[in-house]
């Protein structure tokens, strides 16, 4: 794709804000920890596996969960795979000319201690949610120290978890000057905030203590929850939230306060959460609109991707130009969570390779 003009200019000036480090793990240190640990996967080899984990037609989301199922019991409760798989997505992430990156997951997903119940079937280890964040954020600054990109992380509350919550916004104070920005809640968005309260109290800690927030929303769910993710958890971002066009109302109000989503292309194709049909997809209508919105991966490697297929999809089938590649990156550094100083001084770099005076987007 780098013989491709528009990626040429995008390459190494790129933002991504919603992409899963369990997600994103590479096959090779999936097989590499699963001999190591003797932890039976589906294949021996990179292609055996990927039958197993990736797949390229859309599927029901019982179905894309359960490829979790598959590879993550090699992965969770290793200290030195935890540190590998953040490293080498910097790796990953500054090969496919990111400039900046969110990763985010949940840190009770990685871990073997203190999580109940054990979420992958493991025996108790010793392998706390606290560690595991401390062996993101090394492995993060490990590769941008090695790659020359910058990478930080926000941490998932999980639907079906709301006994976690309290303690991943916990998490998110502690680390919130070291690589943690933000939190986020992801998983099966049939289960409504306003049934489990520990997920509203949590986003309220994250509020009095100045942590930033996401939450996935309107990806397989209805615009009602955008509306809850925006009005009750006071999400500064929404992600997905591609059903938020069906009240045209609420999709108004949210283009006012300039409400940024976080587009995944590929992904809302393979999981159904948006028609096959690439023609009639919401972004189309985020694009005419000018709203703010950002391109993403979601889960490159269930979905088998590099931002380049995002990239790809929507040059290709919705008629995305120079300009708004430029538009969407720009937005997505401006929504970005990072501190002031840093966002501005991203943005310098981007206005710089794009060729554009500042304010002129
Ligand atoms: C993954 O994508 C690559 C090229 O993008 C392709 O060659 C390969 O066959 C795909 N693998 C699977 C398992 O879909
Ligand atoms: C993070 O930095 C901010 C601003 O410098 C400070 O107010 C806050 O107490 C710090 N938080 C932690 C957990 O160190
Ligand atoms: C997107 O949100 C950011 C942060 O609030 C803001 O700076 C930017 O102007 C917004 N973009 C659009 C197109 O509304
Ligand atoms: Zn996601």
């Amino acid at each position: 794709s780098l013989q491709n003009p528009i990626f040429q200019q995008y390459w190494g000036n790129r933002v991504e804000l919603h992409v899963h480090l369990d997600g994103a793990i590479r096959p090779e240190t999936i097989l590499y920890f699963g001999k190591k640990r003797g932890i039976p996967l589906p294949g021996d080899t990179v292609e055996e596996l990927l039958k197993y984990v990736s797949y390229d037609t859309p599927l029901t989301l019982p179905k894309f969960l359960e490829k979790f199922n598959y590879y993550m019991p090699a992965i969770a409760g290793d200290r030195e795979a935890v540190k590998r798989i953040a490293y080498e997505f910097v790796e990953t992430k500054a090969k496919e000319g990111v400039a900046y990156v969110e990763v985010r997951y949940s840190p009770h997903l990685l871990a073997n201690s203190g999580v109940a119940p054990m979420p992958w079937g493991q025996t108790e280890g010793d392998l706390t949610p606290d560690e595991v964040v401390q062996l993101v954020n090394q492995g993060l600054k490990d590769g941008e120290r090695d790659f020359h990109i910058k990478a930080r992380s926000i941490l998932c509350c999980m639907r079906h978890m709301p006994s976690w919550s309290p303690e991943v916004v916990e998490l998110c104070k502690k680390y919130q000057n070291d690589s943690v920005v933000a939190v986020d809640l992801a998983g099966d968005e049939t289960l409504k905030v306003e049934d489990y309260s520990e997920h509203k109290k949590a986003y309220e800690e994250a509020v009095r203590s100045g942590i930033h927030r996401t939450v996935h929303a309107g990806e397989a769910g209805p615009a009602a929850m955008v509306k809850e993710a925006v009005y009750v958890l006071k999400a500064e971002r929404v992600g997905h939230g591609y059903h938020v066009v069906e009240d045209p109302e609420l999709y108004k109000e949210l283009l006012k306060i300039k409400m940024h989503f976080e587009v995944c292309p590929w992904s809302s194709y393979l999981t159904g959460a948006c028609s096959p049909d690439f023609t009639k997809h919401p972004v189309i209508q985020f694009k005419k609109d000018r709203a703010n919105y950002s391109l993403n991966t979601d889960d490159p490697l269930i979905f088998n991707s590099t931002i380049d297929k995002d990239y790809g999809i929507v040059k290709e089938h919705m008629g995305f130009t120079e300009e708004e590649f430029k538009r969407v990156n720009i937005n997505a550094a401006q929504s970005s969570f990072l501190p002031e100083k840093e966002k501005q001084e991203l943005l310098t770099q981007l206005y710089k390779a794009y060729g554009m005076v500042p304010n002129a987007s």
